[in-house]
């Protein structure tokens, strides 16, 4: 038994975080579980990835508070590099990732929305960083992606007031993407990963990594880094065939089908 479940639809990949009585709150097994189902996925399939939580509650509460109580410094530091490892799986993995919040995003839960690449959430979605109130700093990656997602300013607030913000705040300071009622946010977001899936899969990925790699170095590096990227689409299959399909005026033509190749 996994405490992530993991279902195909076409060329998109849904995980599911799975342990609803402590509405998904991860402890060392959920993580373990999660860094597997990551590390399971076929990347010659499946082109985007949805992230969710089960049930109408929550996406994920947060780490185990239970868990965390009795660990020493050097346990808690291991936790957070454990947390924070997985989570830069995430960022980096080649394909896209979207998350489906579908309730509390709490601690480690907003942290491991805000480590994937596009946030969607449900009306009932609660946002914060309430680590502070437990005697603690966020600790997979809270401090450093708030920060950068929203502004500094207002991740200071959020993180050192332990203050939670409903889903139209979170989507007024750009942590979110939209806001749907909560039986349209799966539909929602597997169309969103539907319509990625559909497109050139080297130029998706390609995409995913000149926003990553580029959004910390300075611009003129940053160009260089989307320079060589956009040059290497020039080597595709698929961009000989998405530029032909274009160009090609006849009103009879199939469906555009990328291979990617
Ligand atoms: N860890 C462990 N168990 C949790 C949990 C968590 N983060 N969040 C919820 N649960 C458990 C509860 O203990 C409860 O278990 P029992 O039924 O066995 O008592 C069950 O889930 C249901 O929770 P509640 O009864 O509390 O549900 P509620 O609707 O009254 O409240 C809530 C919901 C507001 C989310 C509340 O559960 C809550 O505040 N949870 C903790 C949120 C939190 O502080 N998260 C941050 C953790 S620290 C962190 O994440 C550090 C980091 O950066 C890595």
């Amino acid at each position: 038994m996994s405490y992530i479940q993991v279902e195909y639809q076409e060329q998109v990949a849904l995980l599911t975080i799975d342990r609803p009585k402590a509405l998904n709150a991860l402890n060392s097994a959920v993580l373990d579980d999660l860094a597997a189902a990551l590390d399971s996925l076929d990347l010659a399939v499946v082109r985007c990835v949805v992230i969710t939580g089960s049930g109408s509650k929550s996406f994920v509460a947060g780490a185990d508070i239970g868990e965390m109580s009795s660990l020493t410094a050097e346990e808690g530091e291991a936790f957070g590099k454990k947390g924070n490892d997985i989570f830069r799986k995430i960022e980096t993995l080649p394909v896209p990732v979207i998350a489906a919040v579908n309730g509390f995003a709490l601690g480690g839960g907003n942290e491991l929305a805000m480590a994937c690449d596009i946030r969607l959430c449900s009306e009932n979605a609660v946002f914060g960083q309430p680590e502070v109130g437990l005697g603690i700093t966020p600790g997979f990656g809270g401090t450093q992606r708030l920060a950068r997602l929203v502004s500094p300013g207002m991740a200071m607030q959020l993180i050192l007031s332990a203050k939670n913000i409903k889903a139209p705040e979170a989507l007024r300071i750009g942590l979110v993407n939209a806001v749907y009622p909560q039986e349209e946010l799966l539909p929602a977001a597997l169309k969103l990963a539907k319509a990625i899936a559909a497109n050139a899969p080297y130029a998706v990925r390609a995409c995913k990594k000149a926003i990553r790699d580029g959004i910390d170095l300075p611009m003129d590096e940053a160009l260089v880094v989307e320079e060589k990227l956009f040059g290497s689409c020039f080597a595709t299959e698929d961009q000989k065939y998405g530029m032909a399909y274009f160009l090609d005026k006849n009103k009879d033509k199939p469906a555009k089908v990328f291979q990617n190749k």
